[in-house]
């Protein structure tokens, strides 16, 4: 299992996984942006072939802050419940740390209930919840991990 940065020729693999995230609105559009903006970083996950990703960067701003976002995570779903949204997680987890972020920050659709749970498992803590989030109007909740407190991990 290999953990590398995403290149050009990965940008077919992100936008067909993008189209199951429609459902929060335009993402199939939103997440290959993504991919493509300087500020905003793809860890592609690969065994034989590439089987996830996470997108780590500034969701609100592009200055400077102690706050890094998880844009999108994603395991192909013939991979999932097999420990590696944990593993992306925890790659992220290191990378911001390492980059000098104190907050790893996610936003999570308040029907999506493997995210939530992938999210709680890894110790993230429920800060907000923000109704009409998405462009589709649905909710979401607002996640948040100290990076510092590495061991205990929750806040609350
Ligand atoms: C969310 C997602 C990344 C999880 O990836 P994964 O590789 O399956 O996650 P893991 O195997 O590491 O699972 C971690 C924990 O999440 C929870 N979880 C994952 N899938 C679950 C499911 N189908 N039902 C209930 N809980 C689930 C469990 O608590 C699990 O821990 P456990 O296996 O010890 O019970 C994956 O389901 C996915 O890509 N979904 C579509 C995209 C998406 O919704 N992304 C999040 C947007 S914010």
């Amino acid at each position: 299992m290999k953990l590398r940065k995403g290149k050009s020729k990965d940008k077919a693999f992100i936008t067909q996984a993008a189209y199951e995230f429609q459902k929060f609105g335009p993402y199939h559009e939103i997440i290959p942006r993504w991919f493509d903006d300087p500020w905003i970083q793809t860890f592609i996950l690969e065994l034989e072939r590439p089987v996830g990703f996470i997108m780590l960067g500034p969701m609100f701003t592009s200055f400077w802050q102690p706050t890094i976002d998880v844009t999108a995570i994603y395991v192909v779903p013939e991979y999932r419940k097999k420990g590696l949204g944990t593993f992306l997680l925890k790659a992220a987890e290191k990378f911001s740390r390492k980059e000098g972020y104190r907050y790893l920050r996610a936003h999570v659709g308040f029907e999506n209930k493997k995210a939530l749970a992938l999210f709680k498992k890894a110790d993230f803590v429920i800060k907000k919840k923000i109704d009409n989030y998405y462009p589709s109007g649905l909710g979401a909740y607002e996640l948040r991990k100290d990076l510092r407190r590495k061991e205990e991990g929750n806040e609350t």
